[in-house]
């Protein structure tokens, strides 16, 4: 079985959107996430794919949505987690399965997931999605690496589930 990965940047408010983006700009967290995912599955619900409209490059994408006909070009699709998750673990390769976002789909997942890859940026940010509270599921430490820029102090966090 592939394990699944929950990836995301949330702030101290757990705030992870604005506007159907990211609330900040963050390289280096950019470069983190895009070098997790790399060789694995992406799961992501419609807005965030509608972000780039496009898959995610070196990885296989799988979007969820509830209209059965929406099945843009480069991408496969599914109308629910578990049935992505079935599609994810049928597929070639033995990367893991990212879960990455938005606000529900993180909920669904939280329970299912093996391990939790968070960067907390610390600040408190305005936005309209957000991360669930996550410390019921997940608080063992098992990486922790602090970094900042000119706007941001942040921490990589990879947490495994709550003992
Ligand atoms: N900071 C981070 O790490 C991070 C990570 C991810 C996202 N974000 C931010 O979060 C925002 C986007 O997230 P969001 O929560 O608004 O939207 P989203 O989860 O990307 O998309 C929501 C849509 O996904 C589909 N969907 C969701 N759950 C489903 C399920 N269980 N089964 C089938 N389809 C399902 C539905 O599509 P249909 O309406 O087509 O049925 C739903 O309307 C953006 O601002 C993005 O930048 C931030």
């Amino acid at each position: 079985m592939k394990p699944i990965y929950i990836i995301v940047a949330c702030s101290e408010n757990r705030i992870i959107g604005k506007d159907g983006g990211l609330p900040w700009s963050i390289p280096e967290d950019t470069h983190y996430f895009r070098n997790k995912v790399k060789g694995g599955i992406v799961i992501e619900g419609r807005r965030c794919f509608e972000e780039s409209g496009e898959a995610f490059p070196d990885s296989d994408t799988i979007v969820l949505s509830r209209d059965p006909l929406f099945c843009p070009r480069g991408v496969l699709t599914a109308v629910s987690l578990p049935l992505a998750l079935e599609l994810a673990q049928g597929l070639e390769g033995d990367g893991p399965i990212w879960i990455c976002g938005g606000e529900t789909i993180y909920e669904e997942s939280l329970p299912l997931a093996d391990k939790l890859y968070l960067t907390v940026v610390h600040a408190n940010v305005e936005g309209d999605t957000s991360f669930p509270k996550w410390q019921d599921y997940f608080s063992a430490e098992l990486e922790c690496r602090e970094s900042s820029d000119e706007n941001y102090k942040y921490t990589f966090f990879v947490l495994g589930p709550k003992g």
